[in-house]
């Protein structure tokens, strides 16, 4: 469907934040992700459809060109590379920072390698071979704030944003690695295939994000 413009997101704070941009470039959902059970919602606009995934698979939709546009957190892009995308503009939104944090005084292991857990382990393994400091990384899905307080691993890499999730568990933030921010992304060859239409939705975007 050559004509038909689709665009992959995660619901929760990535959808909720991107409203207001879709609204401005004309695009309202047809229905709630958080009550509908569909994973395809249809828009106002009969040539926009919305596809709804896990906000680590964003990148990979848009990347097979399954969705000609996507939604994704720099941190979810940095992991993934890239490749099949481009990365054209900052939303501006889900704003937060990449960060070690470990246990209130941490200041190193006892003996042997620092044990780093993060769902980031790209991100995280570069951020250490760039200090030239080698390090255990044990990969964990989420809930990364638990593997501290039970001796799964020293620190962990995540996501922080009021701090409230750390200091709720007895951890501090300690090392900033990177800012984030999400970021519209855009399939290759769509850019070239549909190139009218999505220059269109993102100037509209755009101007909404600078206003
Ligand atoms: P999944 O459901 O695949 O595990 P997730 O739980 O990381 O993904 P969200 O919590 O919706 O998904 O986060 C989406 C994006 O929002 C993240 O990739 C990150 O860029 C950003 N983010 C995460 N936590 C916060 C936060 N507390 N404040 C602001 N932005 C955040
Ligand atoms: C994210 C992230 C941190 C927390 C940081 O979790 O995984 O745990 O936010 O935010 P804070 O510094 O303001 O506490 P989120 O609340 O999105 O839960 P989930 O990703 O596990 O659904």
């Amino acid at each position: 469907m050559n004509d038909m413009l689709t665009i992959a997101l995660s619901k929760g704070r990535i959808f909720k934040e991107t409203l207001p941009l879709l609204a401005a470039a004309g695009v309202e959902p047809a229905e709630d992700p958080e009550t509908s059970r569909k994973l395809i919602l249809p828009t106002n606009r009969d040539d926009v459809r919305l596809l709804i995934v896990r906000a680590s698979d964003v990148p990979t939709y848009v990347q097979w060109g399954a969705a000609d546009l996507g939604v994704a957190g720099k941190d979810v892009l940095m992991e993934h590379g890239g490749e099949g995308l481009y990365e054209p503009v900052d939303l501006k939104i889900a704003r937060c920072k990449l960060m070690t944090a470990g246990p209130v005084g941490f200041t190193g292991p006892a003996n042997g390698r620092l044990r780093v857990a993060s769902k980031y382990v790209k991100s995280t393994r570069a951020h250490f071979a760039a200090k030239g400091e080698q390090v255990d990384v044990i990969k964990l899905y989420g809930s990364m704030e638990l593997a501290p307080l039970v001796g799964l691993a020293d620190i962990i890499v995540d996501v922080v944003d009021t701090g409230n999730t750390l200091r709720a568990n007895g951890l501090e933030p300690m090392e900033h690695i990177a800012d984030i921010s999400s970021r519209l992304i855009v399939n290759r060859a769509a850019m070239k295939m549909k190139s009218a239409r999505i220059k269109e939705f993102m100037s509209l975007v755009e101007s909404a994000v600078a206003g």
